[in-house]
């Protein structure tokens, strides 16, 4: 079943520079840019994909991409990041936030293609969903990652998300979102 689409969150759209200049797209995901996630998630190493995912997966199914990128930008808001190579539109990361039962609170995810890590730009990603996230009521964020995933854990812990035990290997975050601490990511950077 497929959620009533809500109005496209447009003032999720930006332009950002990564720590290296490079400029980069974010924008809330369509339903036609399926076929640049299916790239972008080949394109992951199969560590990445299974970090990303919590176990081990080859390519997302067909249902998982529908699930992706026919959102309905209300319960579940998910954004992509993309850079234009000779023209053609590449995805480079892509975050989302489901609300859980309760919905006060939103299960967050990311991820970020290997060659463009450590430029800044989960960071980016992040503040982008949580400025939307606290704007449309949500007051706690979580995750879920493996316990051994460092550069999450770090990533995290960074970004003041408290980290909980490790249950089976897996760790909980945790963060508490503050409507005053939202201001639009892009008035904050100007
Ligand atoms: C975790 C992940 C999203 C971080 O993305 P990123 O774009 O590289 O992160 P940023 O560049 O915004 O880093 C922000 C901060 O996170 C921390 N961090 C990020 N990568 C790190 C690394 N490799 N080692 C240590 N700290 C790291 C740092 O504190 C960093 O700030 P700094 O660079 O000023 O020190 C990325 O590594 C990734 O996609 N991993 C695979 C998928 C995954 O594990 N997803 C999590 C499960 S949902």
């Amino acid at each position: 079943m497929t959620c009533p689409s809500h109005r496209y969150p447009a003032e999720l759209i930006d332009v950002v520079h990564l720590t290296g200049g490079e400029r980069v797209v974010i924008r809330p995901v369509l339903p036609q840019d399926r076929e640049l996630l299916i790239r972008f998630f080949h394109d992951l190493s199969p560590a990445a994909r299974c970090r990303r995912f919590l176990h081990p997966v080859n390519e997302p199914s067909l249902k998982m991409l529908r699930q992706f990128t026919q959102v309905d930008h209300a319960t579940h808001v998910a954004l992509i990041a993309e850079i234009f190579v000779d023209g053609r539109e590449t995805v480079i990361s892509e975050a989302r936030y489901v609300r859980t039962v309760e919905a006060s609170s939103a299960e967050v995810s990311i991820s970020v293609a290997e060659r463009w890590q450590r430029k800044g730009l989960a960071k980016l990603m992040l503040a982008k969903l949580e400025y939307g996230a606290a704007a449309a009521g949500v007051r706690r964020i979580v995750g879920e990652t493996f316990a051994d995933n460092e550069k999450m854990i770090s990533f995290a812990r960074r970004a003041g998300f408290v980290i909980s035990d490790c249950v089976r290997g897996v760790v909980r975050l945790e963060k508490t979102l503050r409507l005053q601490e939202h201001e639009h990511p892009r008035a904050a950077s100007a």
